[in-house]
């Protein structure tokens, strides 16, 4: 019993190590690349969508229900990227990113909310409830840039 535990804190160090070990290769300049990747690749997805609320793109519920799960996916991925030691680095960051982590936090996780709500929405056949679960991730989008991106 106590070997167990012994053991298994060892993994646990091991593990902790590793991951220290993982972090400390991913430079400066490659986090940004990386996590202005995954901003890219979610406007890729999120273009196509985006204007159907509004009627500025014709609706198209197949197109919808392809792109949320992307986006889904996708979202979970900038965030570690806003590392600390990436903070002199050049890139459209602005410095609240790192001095307002909580606000920055919440508007990530209210992204996410937003893009799981539209996978489900998106599985029905409701347009309108569609529409507006698109207006709401557009909301979570411009309202982190808004405080957290250099125009
Ligand atoms: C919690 C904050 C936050 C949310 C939410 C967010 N973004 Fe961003 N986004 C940023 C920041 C910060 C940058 C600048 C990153 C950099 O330059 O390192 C950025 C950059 C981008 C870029 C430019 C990438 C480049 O390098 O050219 C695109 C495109 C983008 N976001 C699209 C979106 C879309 C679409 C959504 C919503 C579906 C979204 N973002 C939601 C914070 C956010």
């Amino acid at each position: 019993m106590k070997m167990k535990l012994v053991l298994g804190s060892l993994a646990v160090v091991v593990g902790a190590g590793y991951g220290a070990a993982v972090m400390a290769q991913a430079k400066p300049d490659v986090l940004v690349k990386q996590r202005q990747s995954a901003m890219v690749l979610i406007g890729k997805y999120w273009g196509p969508i985006a204007g159907m609320p509004t009627g500025k793109a014709p609706y198209n519920a197949e197109r919808v229900a392809t792109n949320a799960p992307l986006l889904e996916m996708l979202a979970k991925m900038p965030w570690d990227g806003f590392h600390e030691n990436t903070k002199g680095e050049n890139s459209r960051a602005l410095p609240a990113v790192f001095t307002e982590t909580a606000k920055f936090k919440d508007g990530a996780d209210a992204m996410q909310r937003s893009l799981t709500n539209l996978v489900k929405v998106s599985k029905g056949t409701d347009e309108a409830a569609t529409k507006a679960a698109i207006a709401e991730v557009g909301k979570t989008c411009s309202g982190c840039h808004e405080t957290f991106r250099a125009k």
